[in-house]
């Protein structure tokens, strides 16, 4: 496994690889790497020749300093579980690699961005868009691997790639859960034990709300009832519960006859921010 940081270089290797006619697979990542990145590795292993994976833990995304100076940060321990996984290639940039001046650019989602992630983080997508932009710059794969557990990135990066021609496909994973259910994150490294045991709360709320949904109970009484669940435990605090159109992101009124709605959730355990969603359809997620 080689260790690649410059983006001119990883661009030059990418696309000679390329003329040789090995297929590449990417998957972007800010490190702390758990479970869920190591399941897109393996489904980039699955499907393509030559697996390239980035870290970069991308400040322009982060709506709070605090948040990004808390993130993460275990390069040894990565570059180990990548070596292992089949990753062919990390590209590990430095922020002057990236940023080597300050972006005059900005790309905007004005459907996309107006609610959920993009409403409670402002800037947070252009940041991502950004930042994937330049990745796939540096790594032009033909594939390209981003988890389901951050739905409305997936559907934000798929109209940067359509609406830019980037000619990369982009290939959405499964969300990989704990034995309880909770979302793997690299967030959940820093919640203490007890705070651990009360974020079961956000994937049993969408579970506990999918069930409602099917077996008839209105959207009104499903939020109202997730909103109840929160309010009895003062640790955790709701941000949003949203039962919305997978594709568009538009809140729904009504399940019936709507095959395309997913379940999403946002809020804090203690300092600590933690996001999820569901399809309501298990069977096409
Ligand atoms: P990061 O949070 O490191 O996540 C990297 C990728 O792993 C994303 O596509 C994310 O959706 C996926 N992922 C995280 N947890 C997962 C889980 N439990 N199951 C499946 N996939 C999971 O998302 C980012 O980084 C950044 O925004 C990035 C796209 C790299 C741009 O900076």
């Amino acid at each position: 496994m080689e260790i690649v940081t410059s983006p001119v270089e990883c661009r030059k290797k990418i696309l000679s690889l390329t003329v040789e006619g090995k297929n590449i697979g990417f998957v972007p990542t800010m490190g702390a790497l758990h479970q869920g990145h190591l399941e897109l590795v393996r489904q980039a292993k699955l499907s393509c020749d030559f697996v390239v994976v980035s870290i970069f833990v991308n400040r322009t995304q982060f709506n709070s300093k605090e948040d990004f100076e808390k993130y993460p940060k275990t390069f040894d321990g990565d570059a180990a579980k990548l070596s292992q996984s089949g990753c062919d290639i990390v590209f590990a940039p430095s922020d002057s690699d990236m940023y080597p001046s300050t972006p005059e650019v900005k790309i905007t989602f004005p459907q996309l961005q107006k609610s959920m992630e993009g409403y409670f983080r402002p800037g947070h997508f252009e940041g991502v868009a950004l930042v994937v932009s330049k990745l796939l710059h540096a790594v032009p794969a033909q594939k390209a691997f981003f988890g389901r557990k951050d739905w409305q990135q997936v559907l934000i990066i798929k109209q940067l790639v359509k609406d830019l021609h980037f000619g990369t496909e982009i290939i959405s994973v499964p969300t990989v859960r704990e034995p309880d259910g909770l979302a793997m994150s690299s967030r959940n490294q820093r919640l203490s034990e007890k705070e651990r045991s009360l974020a079961v709360i956000f994937s049993k709320s969408l579970f506990t709300a999918r069930k409602k949904l099917l077996a008839g109970d209105s959207v009104v009484e499903t939020v109202a009832s997730v909103r109840q669940a929160f309010d009895r435990l003062p640790e955790v605090r709701l941000e949003y519960f949203e039962i919305a159109d997978r594709e568009t992101l538009e809140p729904v009124l009504s399940v019936e006859s709507n095959t395309r709605v997913s379940l999403f959730i946002a809020g804090y355990v203690g300092g600590v921010r933690l996001i999820d969603n569901i399809f309501l359809q298990e069977e096409t997620e």
